[in-house]
């Protein structure tokens, strides 16, 4: 089968060649059924996540031994089930998440750990939503517990993690202010029905969400969805209200912030590391059912996928760019149905 492998760590945004991290390889061999309750999956779609970027550079967290075929989120078709499994049958459309392997033609997966993808569902959008809208589902719902009208900030808003928070944030009722950078992101966020854009391109946030605040009679910030992390951290906390919760989420900007703890005292604000991930580990159940209310809230179109540039897994390095770049507006995808292509190029 074709995979993508990375053979040692490095920037995958250099064109692929003998010099680049990343290679494809035409005869990887296909993964056997390992247990009895495992099912194999023949990929249509597979997204890539900033952390993808981060884990082929060397700066993630998780450091695999190399070589190893990056990707975590996918969609596809059950092409082989193992006697055990008793869910599943061949030819169904499910998604789910692995730590690595998805930037492969097939992947096996435990049947616990995948997702029928409903009727109604874009095969391909529901391989996008796993980690992202995970991760902000996780955040909001199950740790902030995000209400109707309170008011959501969330930063690096066009992106993966950012736009879903922004979508879910809009299902829940509350008043969303969004921070991006471009005319472009903020068209695109404006057409949404986000409350507030403010265009990071055009001077500092603090000014624009205070007046935007004033206007509404509201008193700040109730719940700050980071994944972008130092100085836009920063400001954003001259915002927030007594009680207010922190969602840290990532560090986009390279800069890890510092929240101080004299002030979390004083006004009473709650700060949530939140590594979406080890909840498959440490709370399985919170995570199922997260995942299946996304995919329903998916088929009702309460939320859906904006998927700015698509690849196949030979122009790899070129959906690794679009990240590096902050040219993803959504998600960026690699699939494998030329079909699934329609996307204009960088
Ligand atoms: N905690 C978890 O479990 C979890 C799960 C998923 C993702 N994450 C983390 O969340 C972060 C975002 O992930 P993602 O997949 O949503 O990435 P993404 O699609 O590339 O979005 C990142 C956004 O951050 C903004 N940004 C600000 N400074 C940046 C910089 N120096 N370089 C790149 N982007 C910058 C960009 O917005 P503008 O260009 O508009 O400023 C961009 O849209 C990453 O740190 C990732 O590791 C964490």
């Amino acid at each position: 089968m074709e995979a993508l492998l990375c053979r040692r760590l490095g920037d995958p945004t250099v064109s692929i060649s003998s010099e680049s991290p990343i290679s494809i390889s035409t005869s990887h061999p296909i993964p056997s059924l390992d247990s009895p309750t495992a099912v194999r999956v023949r990929i249509r779609a597979t997204s890539l996540n900033y952390a993808n970027y981060l884990q082929v550079l060397g700066k993630y967290q998780e450091k695999p031994p190399l070589p190893f075929i990056p990707g975590s989120d996918y969609s596809g078709i059950v092409e082989s089930v193992g006697n055990g499994v008793s869910r599943f049958k061949v030819g169904d459309r499910v998604c789910s998440f692995a730590a690595l392997g998805s930037f492969a033609e097939m992947i096996v997966a435990e049947e616990k750990d995948l997702y029928l993808v409903p009727d109604g569902c874009d095969l391909v959008a529901a391989g996008a939503l796993p980690v992202a809208f995970g991760t902000s589902h996780v955040a909001l719902v199950h740790r902030a517990k995000l209400g109707p009208g309170q008011v959501l900030l969330v930063l690096g808003a066009a992106g993966g993690v950012g736009l879903s928070a922004v979508q879910i944030g809009k299902v829940c009722g509350s008043i969303v202010i969004a921070i991006a950078r471009g005319a472009e992101k903020v068209r695109f966020l404006e057409s949404l029905g986000v409350d507030h854009v403010v265009d990071l391109g055009k001077g500092s946030i603090i000014e624009s969400v205070k007046g935007f605040l004033k206007a509404r009679k509201l008193k700040g910030v109730d719940v700050l969805y980071d994944p972008v992390g130092g100085k836009l951290t920063k400001d954003s906390m001259k915002l927030l209200n007594w009680g207010a919760n922190i969602l840290v989420i990532g560090f986009a900007s390279g800069e890890i912030p510092v929240i101080p703890a004299n002030i979390a005292l004083v006004k009473n604000w709650t700060v949530h590391g939140l590594y979406w991930g080890s909840y498959r580990v440490y709370r399985p159940k919170v995570l199922e059912d997260s995942l299946k209310e996304l995919l329903s809230w998916l088929a009702r179109g309460l939320i859906s996928i904006n998927i700015s540039h698509s690849y196949s897994l030979s122009e790899a390095n070129l959906a690794f760019a679009a990240i590096k770049e902050r040219k993803v507006i959504g998600k960026v995808m690699i699939t494998f149905d030329e079909h699934d292509r329609p996307r204009s190029k960088l």
